[in-house]
């Protein structure tokens, strides 16, 4: 093995470098502090200093001890996990001497890479945004709820949000801004009864603040879903305690969660108060730019108080969804239930428990809770909270948690063999995505995922087409889980009709931002800061919703082959948003094609064309492919259909024969804009606009992903340029493969030149400031497509760890970026892993990253199991059942549970 050892001192780092383990140090490096640098910065020196050396693992010598990590060092009177660091900067294990001396070199790696590869931790309090963006990285819950990792001590103020959401609780206000109604729907910031806190000799109860908490460390296990906090407090009256706390989410009764709360105090004995509480004066104010509005959506109702549980109901303002929440309190140190109480205070209910403790022991204290509204099947009603209440206790929460967990691994989890951050940062993305839709599997709920999960409040919960990036990865392990997300839009069609017709279409037209009802959820207007004007906010106009949504019906069938959603759902979604096509097509008599106008692609920077009163862009090349695609997939699925079914469909889709015949000649005929270098334009005029220029851009604001706002703050508006938000115009080739996208477009009449792909690739690329990070994405795809394997990697993993660095400043802490989380396991297995389910049978061509040494992963694939392992030589598959399957271009049979491996060239 191959080492660096270190010693981190006050004014230096000490490291030497030993390429055989064992042996004695070939270079040593003695890398001062840059005093201007926080100790953090500082250790990014080592990166550079060491650039080029190999090493396997780092050993840290001089680590203090503490009960949650062992690398741990002071410097200068400040506290960093050199461990955690640097295995984020160096990709390696680092393990402490003390590890070494234990276990010996070899199994304290081990034992360490196996630990990193499971858990999200962090060391230290930190504050605002960037404390709020790890609370949303710690959330637990189960697709019903979602609990931000908040701090149990903390109420919402600038550091801290606990959070509590309930999937499909939304609540409607109407706030006037500026002479203007304005009317918003927010997933509900439900009553916080994660609240726990302690005291001691009835002083104020304690809380957060820098100068107590000495030393906080969170750590969520990623193998059991239970997130472990520890801090060490000394407060200012020199009592010192340990607390140690627990949450975990009921994976399997969605309704509870428990905490366990122990106490430890350290140097003292006397007498200690516990305090919990079920807030009920709570409001949505995770977003600060949304404080203008009405923030208000609860209304308690009523509380009542019995030795140690306590209950809140109340009602959601607008939507009359009526909650009640339950909590617990019980603890094998007070044994007495009289020395339980409950006070009730206006908007809410504290349980205080009093006991006298000794230095030295653990006193534990576990909080049952549960929330039931009026929404789903679960009954609010103070007797079914109670007794699920009575059913409820810690230890049973942990275990529906670590089954859940482990029959999930064992279907969906990505193996990666060479890559600790990869490791990890995937079992992240899995775990959020459970996290985010667990329950909805059971059918029992009315809710898809919104674009940032139950994690908070940002685009107020709701549901974009983002829905596309996160769909193939349930379907290809949970396709029942993808089904009831097709579900919660297949309810929602009478009202994507109404939304239809209520702007002079046929079919149904799915909002671009949905919430409780279906209809359309974004804002018509948007105030100008600047100006104070409401100005038109078009970006509802990306229709394409509709089609994407169509593509996640046709995914799902594809990969099921499940003909009864595909006859009484599938197919009725697919014509009616085909009807809409339909009536949105004009025809040209002067070209003899169609156009289609009025909408935007993805890219979020071009609303309309400048200059123009019409809301809206021509022949948007992204819609336009989907639209072709999707009516000629309508009369491919419809031969394989009986007649009668199709027929029952077209029915209840209102799709007579004409419609039927306008699918031909409407797909064949649709307008794209193609210059004679191949370039497709990303709609009608796209080439006529000015370019930026982008150095210039760059130099004078450094970070030029929001290029809208730069402009729009120098009085320009980014419509008047080639500047792209994310991908648009390509995004076709993320969805599909390149032969499929080339044939659309030849369909409808286009020759497009050798090397265009390439050529797009690049004109697209040098004008996308990846503004949104479902771009980096699609270009990771792009670029892997046009053989450009360094920057495929480059982009996907700036994807992987968007959310974990919090790349756009702040936007985690408004909630996880689900669509780029689900993305990045779909682009494991889809491009490097190469295994392409768009086909009648999975095709495989993997095109590993160099350090992955090994990839191994599973597909439910019409019905049969599979298992990959995939190396740079080999594939080897292994099937439940009989089946066929393509490795590079040959056809394989696969024999039940026989293992066939086959080398590739890579
Ligand atoms: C992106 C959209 C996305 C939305 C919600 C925006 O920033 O531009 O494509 O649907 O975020 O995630």
């Amino acid at each position: 093995m191959k080492l660096i050892r270190l010693r981190i001192e006050n004014d230096a780092m000490d490291i030497a470098y030993h390429p055989v383990s064992g042996q004695a140090a070939t270079a040593h490096y003695l890398i001062a502090y840059n005093s201007d640098q926080t100790i953090g910065e500082n250790l990014e020196n080592i990166k550079v200093r060491l650039a080029g050396l190999q090493f396997d693992a780092a050993i840290l010598e001089n680590g203090l001890s503490y009960p949650f990590s062992d690398t741990i060092v002071g410097v200068n009177y400040d506290r960093i996990d050199v461990g955690l660091a640097l295995t984020n900067l160096l990709n390696i294990p680092v393990v402490s001497q003390a590890a070494v001396d234990q276990l010996g070199l070899v199994a304290a790696v081990k034992a360490k890479s196996a630990y990193l590869k499971w858990h999200l931790d962090y060391y230290g309090q930190y504050h605002g945004v960037r404390n709020n963006g790890q609370e949303a990285m710690l959330t637990i819950g189960n697709g019903y709820f979602g609990l931000r990792g908040a701090f149990l001590e903390s109420h919402a103020d600038k550091d801290n949000y606990p959070g509590t959401y309930v999937a499909g609780v939304y609540d409607q206000t109407t706030t006037t801004v500026h002479d203007h109604q304005v009317k918003n729907e927010d997933l509900v910031n439900l009553p916080n009864a994660q609240f726990m806190t302690f005291g001691i000799d009835h002083q104020t109860p304690f809380t957060l603040n820098e100068h107590d908490l000495q030393d906080a460390y969170r750590s969520l296990d990623l193998k059991t879903g239970l997130l472990t906090t520890t801090k060490l407090i000394q407060l200012a009256s020199g009592h010192q305690l340990r607390i140690r706390s627990q949450k975990v989410a009921n994976m399997r009764d969605w309704h509870r969660y428990s905490i366990r709360y122990q106490v430890t105090p350290l140097n003292f004995a006397g007498s200690l108060q516990i305090y919990t509480e079920i807030d009920g004066s709570v409001v949505n104010s995770n977003v600060s730019r949304y404080n203008v509005f009405d923030q208000h959506h609860l209304k308690t109702m009523g509380i009542e108080t019995a030795a140690n549980t306590v209950y809140l109901s109340g009602q959601t303002k607008s939507s009359h969804i009526n909650y009640t929440i339950g909590a617990k309190l019980t603890s094998p140190d007070v044994p007495a239930i009289e020395n339980f109480n409950s006070t009730q205070q206006p908007q809410g209910v504290q349980q205080t428990v009093s006991l006298a403790v000794e230095a030295g022991k653990t006193y534990t204290f576990d909080k049952n809770v549960v929330i039931a509204t009026s929404n789903d099947h679960s009954d609010p009603q103070l007797t079914h909270v109670q007794a699920e209440l009575d059913q409820s206790s810690f230890d049973n929460t942990v275990t529906t948690s670590k089954d859940y967990w482990e029959a999930t691994w064992r279907a969906t989890d990505i193996k990666i063999r060479g890559d600790i951050t990869s490791q990890r940062l995937l079992r992240v993305n899995i775990y959020h995505s459970f996290v985010s839709a667990a329950a909805i599997e059971s059918g029992q709920l009315d809710a898809s995922v919104g674009a940032r999960g139950l994690h908070g409040e940002a685009y107020r919960g709701h549901v974009f087409w983002d829905e596309m990036f996160i769909l193939p990865f349930y379907t290809l392990h949970r396709p029942e889980l993808a089904k009831q997300l097709l579900a919660y839009r297949y309810r929602r069609l009478p009202m994507a009709r109404k939304n239809a017709e209520a702007e002079g279409y046929a079919g149904a037209m799915y909002p671009w931002q949905s919430a409780s009802k279906g209809d359309e959820q974004s804002q018509f207007t948007h105030l100008n800061p600047i100006t104070k004007t409401w100005d038109p906010d078009n970006s509802r106009l990306q229709r394409h919703v509709s089609l994407d949504i169509a593509y996640n019906v046709w995914f799902y069938y594809h990969v099921t082959q499940d003909r009864d959603f595909l006859t009484h759902y599938g197919m009725e979604m697919l014509l009616s948003i085909a009807a809409f096509w339909i009536s949105k097509a004009d025809y040209d008599q002067a070209n003899g094609r169609y156009n289609i106008s009025g909408v935007m692609g993805p890219d979020e920077f071009h609303e309309n064309y400048p200059n123009s009163t019409t809301a809206g862009l021509k022949n948007n090349a992204y819609t336009n492919i989907m639209v072709a695609w999707l009516f000629d997939t309508i009369t491919t699925l419809r031969a394989q259909m009986p007649q009668a079914a199709f027929q029952a469909a077209a029915q209840a889709a209102q799709f007579d024969s004409t419609a039927e015949q306008a699918l031909t000649t409407i797909s064949h005929q649709l307008t794209l804009e193609i210059n004679r270098r191949g370039i497709i334009a990303q709609f009608e005029g796209y080439f006529n606009l000015p370019t930026l220029d982008f150095q210039a851009y760059r130099q004078k604001y450094g970070d030029i992903a929001r290029m809208d706002r730069i402009l729009k703050a120098e009085s320009k508006t980014p419509d008047a340029y080639q500047v792209a938000k994310q991908a648009d115009a390509l995004m076709a080739f993320y969805n599909f493969d390149v032969t499929t996208v080339q044939k659309i477009i030849e369909k409808m009449g286009y020759q497009l030149p050798k090397e265009y792909l390439t050529h797009n690739i690049q004109y697209y690329l040098a004008r996308t400031t990846h503004g949104s990070t479902l771009s980096r994405i699609v270009y990771a795809v792009l670029n892997q497509l046009d053989d450009n394997d360094d920057d495929a990697w480059k982009l996907f993993s700036e994807a992987l760890a968007s959310d974990y660095y919090d790349i756009q400043g702040g936007t985690t802490a408004e909630g996880i970026h689900l669509g780029v989380m689900c993305a990045t396991l779909n682009l494991t297995t889809r491009n490097f892993g190469g295994v392409n389910p768009l086909g009648a049978h999975l095709q495989v061509n993997p095109r590993l990253p160099e350090h992955w040494q090994t990839l191994k992963f599973k597909h439910l694939f019409r019905g049969v199991h599979y298992v990959f392992v995939i190396d740079h030589q080999r594939v080897t598959v292994t099937a439940d059942q009989p089946s066929t399957i393509m490795i590079g271009k040959q056809h394989y049979q696969l024999q039940a549970k026989k293992p066939l491996s086959v080398t590739y060239t890579d």
